[in-house]
């Protein structure tokens, strides 16, 4: 019997075609916009794999209205709008994609924390104003990154990467994390308990994933802890910080900037950020490469193979249920 696939969103074409010639009855979420819960409800209401993307609230509803689903696909990493206790409860297999976006996003992350450090965008948006009237010594100064402290929070794969990249520009790396790695595997930064690594870094970047001990991690009273010099970098999830508080904090001058490339409500963005010179916005686009994309589609796609040929989805995250 064929499988029948429900894609939430159209993605990148190649991987899908492989999909539908392994004989899979491939349906795809035909708009340029996330499916609407109806839509989803109605989608998986006879897949046997679904999949999502992570605006897509894999729920215990969901899951009840999808009584053949075997597997859920995220494409994403991070795979937080997925309820993989209630999954896992009913058999359904969760993967992520995992590795593929690891260097794309530590890119990213340097994109940011150089934007925010260089006033790259202020600048960019000072001689478009045609406000430009020639050099000057005290003009748009920025903060240098050679002998300062990189406080890195997670460091999983990603802050991994971003550990490797950012050596090069001479910082001293420090990381927490539930895990301490050893020195081979820790990209030469050392592990310092949470507050240590607020009030010690002057550039905070943020890698964890998003759960229950991660939830507002980065509260009022912790983002005290960070000097009023320091800047804040989250590549994370958005409810990993207090976006509220961080707004306070800025105001109050307790934080020298933020570049955020994601939202506590996305795609609402808090009104106190939109306008502040000291923040970098970007919208959510960690993995947005080209190649990655690509990447991310075909492993999403691989476990749903993996699923039609009878083998245990490759990068499963929920391994009991097989
Ligand atoms: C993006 O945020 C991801 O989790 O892949
Ligand atoms: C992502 O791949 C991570 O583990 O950080």
């Amino acid at each position: 019997m064929s499988l029948r696939v429900f894609v939430s969103r159209d993605l990148p074409p190649g991987p899908l075609d492989a999909l539908r010639a392994a004989g899979a009855e491939v349906s795809v979420h035909p708009h340029d916009r996330p499916a609407t819960r109806a839509e989803l409800l109605a989608g998986v209401a006879e897949a046997d794999a679904l999949l999502s993307q992570l605006v897509d609230a894999v729920d215990a509803e969901l899951l009840a209205a999808a009584p053949r689903l075997r597997l859920v696909a995220n494409y994403a990493v991070g795979y937080d709008n997925v309820d993989v206790a209630v999954a896992s409860a009913r058999g359904v297999a969760v993967s992520n994609t995992p590795g593929v976006l690891s260097e794309t996003t530590a890119e990213h992350t340097l994109a940011l924390i150089l934007a925010l450090t260089r006033r790259v965008v202020e600048a960019d948006a000072y001689v478009r104003a045609g406000r430009w009237t020639g050099w000057s010594p005290q003009l748009l100064l920025g903060t240098g990154l050679n002998g300062k402290t990189l406080g890195i929070l997670g460091l999983g794969r990603i802050g991994r990467a971003v550990a490797r990249r950012a050596r090069a520009f001479g910082v001293n790396l420090l990381y927490t994390g539930r895990t301490q790695r050893a020195p081979a595997e820790s990209e030469g930064a050392s592990w310092v308990p949470l507050e240590e690594l607020l009030e010690r870094a002057d550039v905070l970047t943020i890698h964890c994933p998003l759960n229950d001990q991660t939830r507002h991690l980065l509260d009022a009273e912790r983002l005290r802890l960070l000097r009023p010099s320091a800047y804040l970098v989250n590549m994370a999830r958005g409810e990993v910080v207090h976006e509220a508080a961080l707004v306070e904090a800025l105001e109050a001058g307790r934080l020298a900037g933020a570049a955020l490339d994601v939202f506590e409500r996305e795609p609402e963005v808090h009104p106190g950020l939109i306008g502040r010179p000291d923040v970098v916005l970007a919208p959510h686009l960690g993995s947005a490469t080209v190649e990655t994309r690509t990447a991310m589609a075909q492993i999403a796609v691989d476990n749903v193979l993996d699923l039609l040929a009878g083998e245990p989805p490759r990068t499963c995250v929920n391994p009991e249920v097989l």
